[in-house]
């Protein structure tokens, strides 16, 4: 489908907005939300409710010059076993700090990469979840995998320890792409993975892909996701890349390099949408694409689809526990991060309490923004008289917002009915940029965020 978007128009919306994964989002995180605040918060989340776990490893064997993780090279396995073994305290921690034993519903391994844990570390890490809390025997296991380095014992320990899904970095397949990004992987080495872990009863299979990468043209990117198709993921993640040297110095080095500009960015973008859709591939939100029997194709149209620091997921679980460095913890109350560095991270695990650093409490109005934002992005609709009727809060807070969507309406990104706001086929890639208009502390105080398209 193609989306008629003048150039002028792209102008207007290549500003840099938040990718709401979370609201308030982190740059409203401060250190006056500690351990203290989590802990109380901890203690009355809903019993009977499972909850959700993320795992952070911020290892990896090398780095890419594009990433804009939390993420460091460490090679000795000794380091990589301890900071498992710090892992598998903070665990314990947290059980202790819940009241009651929860059930778990998801878990999530990310990076970095987290197949750098030492086979026996991941053992060790899996069986102290395990030991500290009840993970349901159809808990939706998964873990980000980097075809370069994953060793033969990986596939069959993710079954055995009972995971169920990987997401598999690839981001483009073009040699030149590649060189620049400082990530050379050919697209055999992707199948070679992907075939390994489908033999261990992995379920769902994503990849990972970015546009917008220094030398990606159309072409290029054509041939990508040609290739890509071929393996036939059940999940794909489709990110703009995010040039935000300011915060990832090593992203310079691919300044040298011709960086695609916005209107290049989102014919790529245009490309990418049209062959997977083609494909048979669902879209899903402004940035994920799956295949109609996956989970999260059934979800989205289900209504049931999330968003957290995952991105798009399927996860409905009312509280998402952050582990690790930098690890991110939301619960209804607030939102919580552990220290991102690894150091800082394993000094605050000598003291007692969880290694939070910074965070952010949230009101009745922010759960309410939240609800709109994420639904807004999760089914291209929002009745706001009906969710507004839920929180118990004014329509007129939302006036000015509405005022501001009948732009977007000249634009045929919206259509307005009463109010109901539907997103429309060519709003879709500009969700970010219509999500903003309830974003109340974004238009207090824009902050730099990454490019929106
Ligand atoms: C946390 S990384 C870890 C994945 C894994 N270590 C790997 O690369 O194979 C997860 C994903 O974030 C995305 N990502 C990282 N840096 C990005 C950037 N600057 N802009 C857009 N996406 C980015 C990539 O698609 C990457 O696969």
């Amino acid at each position: 489908m193609k989306q008629a978007v003048s150039f002028d128009r792209l102008a207007r919306y290549e500003g840099n907005v938040p990718r709401y994964t979370s609201y308030p989002t982190a740059v409203q995180f401060s250190d006056t939300v500690t351990f203290e605040d989590y802990k109380q918060w901890l203690q009355v989340l809903p019993r009977g409710e499972p909850v959700s776990l993320y795992l952070h490893v911020p290892f990896c064997d090398e780095l890419c010059n594009f990433c804009a993780c939390n993420t460091q090279v460490v090679h000795k396995e000794s380091l990589r076993a301890s900071y498992g073994d710090i892992l598998c305290q903070e665990l314990k921690r947290l059980a202790f700090y819940l009241d009651s034993r929860r059930s778990v519903s998801f878990i999530h391994f990310g990076g970095g990469t987290p197949t750098t844990l030492p086979v026996q570390t991941m053992k060790k890490v899996m069986n102290t979840v395990r030991e500290f809390f009840d993970v349901q025997s159809d808990a939706d296991i998964s873990i980000e995998l980097d075809p370069r380095n994953v060793s033969k014992e990986y596939p069959p320990l993710l079954d055995e320890l009972g995971f169920t899904r990987v997401s598999i970095g690839v981001q483009d397949l073009d040699p030149q792409v590649q060189r620049a990004c400082g990530r050379i992987q050919s697209k055999e080495l992707t199948a070679h993975c992907i075939a390994l872990v489908r033999d261990q009863h992995i379920q769902s299979v994503n990849i990972d892909l970015i546009y917008g990468l220094p030398n990606q043209t159309k072409h290029t990117v054509r041939e990508t996701i040609q290739s890509v198709i071929e393996l036939q993921p059940d999940r794909l993640a489709v990110f703009g890349y995010a040039h935000v040297p300011w915060k990832f110095k090593r992203q310079t080095l691919l300044e040298g390099d011709i960086l695609p500009d916005t209107v290049e960015r989102f014919q790529q973008r245009q490309i990418i949408d049209e062959l997977l859709r083609a494909a048979g591939y669902q879209v899903i939100g402004f940035d994920h694409y799956a295949l109609p029997h996956d989970t999260m194709s059934k979800a989205a149209q289900q209504g049931l689809l999330h968003r957290n620091f995952q991105g798009y997921t399927v996860d409905d679980a009312p509280a998402l526990l952050g582990v690790g460095a930098s690890s991110i913890s939301i619960v209804p109350q607030g939102i919580v991060q552990n220290h991102p560095s690894v150091a800082m991270y394993q000094k605050a695990m000598q003291q007692d309490g969880l290694p939070v650093v910074r965070g952010v409490k949230r009101n009745a109005e922010d759960l309410l923004r939240w609800t709109i934002i994420e639904r807004l992005m999760c089914d291209l609709y929002i009745d706001l008289e009906k969710i507004t009727a839920q929180y118990h809060q004014p329509l007129s807070l939302f006036m000015e917002a509405l005022d501001k969507l009948k732009e977007f309406e000249k634009d045929d990104f919206v259509e307005l009915s009463g109010y109901k706001v539907k997103v429309t086929e060519t709003g879709r890639p500009f969700l970010r940029n219509i999500a903003v208009v309830f974003d109340t502390y974004y238009r207090a105080a824009p902050q730099r965020h990454a490019q929106a398209i």
